[in-house]
């Protein structure tokens, strides 16, 4: 069922999400990536884009935040746009791994497969399949052109976020290899590696993510910018794909108690899609074990919860 809402009300409760989480203690910042362990733990923001393209904002929105995980959703974007849902089915997967985002074990016990291009293994594997295959340059143009239209603006590769991951992704590098022995990457394993990396350390502002989720959730096109960005068919899969495995290991308990399609990143975003009626974005960098930011969480869940819009 598809609510209506008025933007005044929309507008009331995130105000009254914000102010109900600001004060929140609890969770670190990410503490396996150094630039993130030293980013500011008191910020917070909310964004909300509606299809008409307005957007109301509270708190910080407009810091460039590390996207990590974040663009594994636009990313995915890309590779439907490019190679179409059967094919991403096929190649990557559409389920759940029920353990965390880094897990090689979750390749292991899936047969080969990474499962979902919303987990580091897919995400890699994603980053592969973007066309043109071989072309390292080619290739990182098209993510963050994809990115650019998704978001309404550029995106900015925040270096030393990138310096900082590049020097400690250790268990990414075990995560690209055991994929490229198991024939599920398809380009070269160093350069979809380095292009995840890349993209999890480009800066963006939470009300860009915001803008973002608002296109997946007016089927496809950029509300601010007008623009078309992919096709209506492919909302709902990549939707789909943020509901099973958006908050990894919890994404069942997320869905159960917020009842809202997600996805969190380690600088300390969550993007969220109500379909037909906006997208959200909540950050804050302070996480909980799962890597999940514990305010963000709890600021979605407010809003979704005052206004009865859980989708199911
Ligand atoms: O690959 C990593 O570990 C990071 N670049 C991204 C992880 C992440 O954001 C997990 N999400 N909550």
């Amino acid at each position: 069922m598809v609510k209506t809402i008025t933007f005044d009300q929309l507008k009331t409760a995130v105000e009254n999400a914000y102010a109900a989480c600001k004060d929140l203690q609890g969770g670190q910042n990410a503490h396996y990536i150094p630039y993130l362990a030293n980013v500011d733990s008191g910020l917070f923001g909310i964004s909300v884009c509606l299809p008409d393209g307005r957007v109301i904002s509270v708190g910080d929105t407009d810091y460039r935040l590390g996207i990590e995980s974040v663009s594994k959703v636009h990313t995915a974007i890309l590779a439907l746009r490019q190679q179409g849902a059967q094919s991403l089915l096929e190649k990557i997967g559409a389920d759940a791994t029920g353990l965390p985002f880094n897990s090689i074990f979750a390749i292991l016990l899936e047969n080969d497969h990474p499962s979902t291009p919303l987990v580091n293994a897919g995400a890699i594997a994603a980053c592969s399949l973007v066309e043109p295959v071989g072309n390292a340059e080619a290739k990182w143009k098209a993510i963050v052109d994809n990115m650019t239209d998704l978001l309404g603006g550029a995106p900015q590769l925040i270096d030393e976020l990138y310096q900082s991951e590049s020097a400690t992704n250790f268990q990414n590098r075990s995560i690209a290899w055991l994929l490229r022995d198991y024939d599920r990457l398809y380009d070269d394993p160093a350069m979809a590696l380095n292009l995840y990396t890349r993209q999890c350390s480009l800066g963006v502002t939470a009300e860009q993510l915001a803008i973002s989720a608002a296109a997946i959730a007016a089927d496809g096109r950029n509300p601010v910018t007008g623009k078309q960005v992919f096709d209506a068919a492919l909302a709902p899969k990549i939707v789909s794909l943020m509901a099973t495995a958006g908050f990894y290991q919890h994404s069942g308990d997320w869905l159960y108690t917020a009842g809202l399609p997600a996805k969190t990143g380690v600088g300390g975003a969550i993007i969220g899609v109500v379909p037909g009626l906006c997208g959200l974005c909540a950050f804050a960098p302070p996480l909980d074990n799962a890597g999940n930011s514990v305010k963000a969480q709890a600021a979605l869940k407010h809003l979704m919860n005052s206004l009865s819009l859980n989708v199911f």
